[in-house]
């Protein structure tokens, strides 16, 4: 039995990776060690079957405790860390950058010192492996042509962005000096079940379906990289099943789309779903607001690396998979209403007012 400790489990990428990865591997048990922020949702493990359910822990508890890691470190003999705990959103990181610096910096950064400590007095070195999830990001903004490739300078733009890239430097930093054996992934924008409803997708389609504005910032032609949560989810377990310790890879689904592209398709999908009569009713909805303040123009992955040295590459198509995630969500209402609580009220109404442009 291979034992895993996942940091931030609870939140979107962790809670489909900690499924996915339970369901494939029979002989792996996983530690969900998360603090339960507005994004992080226990209930997601809930309808586990029982043979995965009895290889799942939950640990309620925050990395910048020291004690708690301590704790776990010295009970458990892990096989690695896949460290997925951040604060993730960037306009949240534009009101109010501290949490992002606590949990995405001094939170990596007492991960890593206590993971080194175990790591050092452990009999499984060799294999150990610690995966930072990171994000493009920390490379800026393209203009209309180029990629994003391994060797592409930092050059972050939001609070949110430069935490990552921090991060990102002490997982190196503590590979060049100490040898902890840990590799960085850069994964361009997920999308797919479970996503909490600020990001741009469940925001849309939740929107949508309580006939809101569908707010787009700036002229709505930012691109991004899109890339389903599975194929991440997979290009991660080849990370740390065959990835290289001191090593970055990036990862990107290749389907770059700008925002307004998406916001036209979720309409005409869920138009479709629905049975509108008129073609068009939901686009209707759609409201130009005022920019992001540093707004990225474009991201874009060079997927090359990570799909000639480990054998990765996206496995499902931008427009079926996007069907897919719209139809989990219209099935899934109750978990959208039960994350859209007083908090996420009081977001929605801090982020969204008096930004009519
Ligand atoms: P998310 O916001 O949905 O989930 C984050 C989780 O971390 C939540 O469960 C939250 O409770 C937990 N958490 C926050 N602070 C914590 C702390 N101090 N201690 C323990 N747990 C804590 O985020 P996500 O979209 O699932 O992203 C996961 C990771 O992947 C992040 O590191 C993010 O930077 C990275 N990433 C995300 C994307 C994307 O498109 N969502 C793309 C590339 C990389
Ligand atoms: O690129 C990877 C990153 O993707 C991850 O590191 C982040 O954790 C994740 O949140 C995501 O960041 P983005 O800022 O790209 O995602 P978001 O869904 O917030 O926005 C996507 C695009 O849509 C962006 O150009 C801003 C725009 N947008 C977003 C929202 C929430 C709007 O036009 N209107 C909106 O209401």
């Amino acid at each position: 039995m291979k034992t895993y400790l996942v940091t931030g489990g609870a939140g979107f990428i962790g809670t489909n990776f900690i499924r996915h990865a339970l369901t494939l591997n029979s002989d792996w048990r996983i530690i969900n060690l998360d603090v339960l922020t507005y994004a992080g949702n226990p209930a997601n493990f809930e309808d586990l079957p029982p043979d995965v359910a009895k290889r799942y822990v939950f640990i309620p508890g925050d990395i910048q405790d020291k004690h708690l890691l301590d704790g776990v470190f010295s009970k458990e003999d892990l096989d690695g860390v896949i460290h997925f705990a951040a604060e993730s959103h960037v306009d949240r990181s534009i009101l109010g950058p501290e949490a992002f610096v606590q949990t995405n910096v001094v939170g990596t950064f007492t991960l890593l010192q206590r993971c080194l400590e175990h790591w050092k007095s452990s009999n499984n070195k060799e294999d150990f492996r610690f995966l930072h999830v990171s994000t493009d990001e920390v490379y800026g903004s393209l203009g209309s042509d180029g990629y994003f490739t391994e060797n592409t300078p930092y050059d972050p733009s939001s609070p949110y962005s430069a935490s990552k890239a921090s991060a990102d430097h002490f997982v190196k930093a503590y590979h060049r000096t100490f040898g902890l054996p840990a590799v960085i992934t850069n994964c361009s924008n997920n999308y797919g079940p479970y996503q909490f409803p600020e990001k741009l997708i469940p925001l849309i389609i939740s929107n949508i379906l309580a006939h809101k504005p569908l707010p787009i910032y700036g002229d709505g032609k930012n691109v991004r990289d899109w890339l389903y949560v599975i194929d991440h989810c997979e290009a991660l377990l080849a990370v740390l099943n065959k990835g290289k310790p001191g090593e970055t890879y990036n990862i990107g689904g290749g389907a770059e789309r700008e925002n307004i592209q998406i916001v036209h398709t979720l309409c005409d999908i869920l138009d479709n779903r629905l049975g509108s009569t008129d073609n068009g009713t939901s686009r209707e909805l759609i409201t130009y607001i005022s920019d992001r303040p540093g707004h990225d123009r474009r991201y874009a992955i060079d997927a090359g690396k990570i799909k000639q040295e480990l054998g990765w590459s996206p496995r499902y198509r931008f427009e079926e998979a996007l069907e897919d995630t719209v139809d989990w969500y219209l099935q899934n209402t109750s978990w959208v209403d039960s994350v859209q609580s007083g908090e996420y009220l009081k977001w929605i109404e801090k982020n969204y007012h008096d930004r009519q442009s």
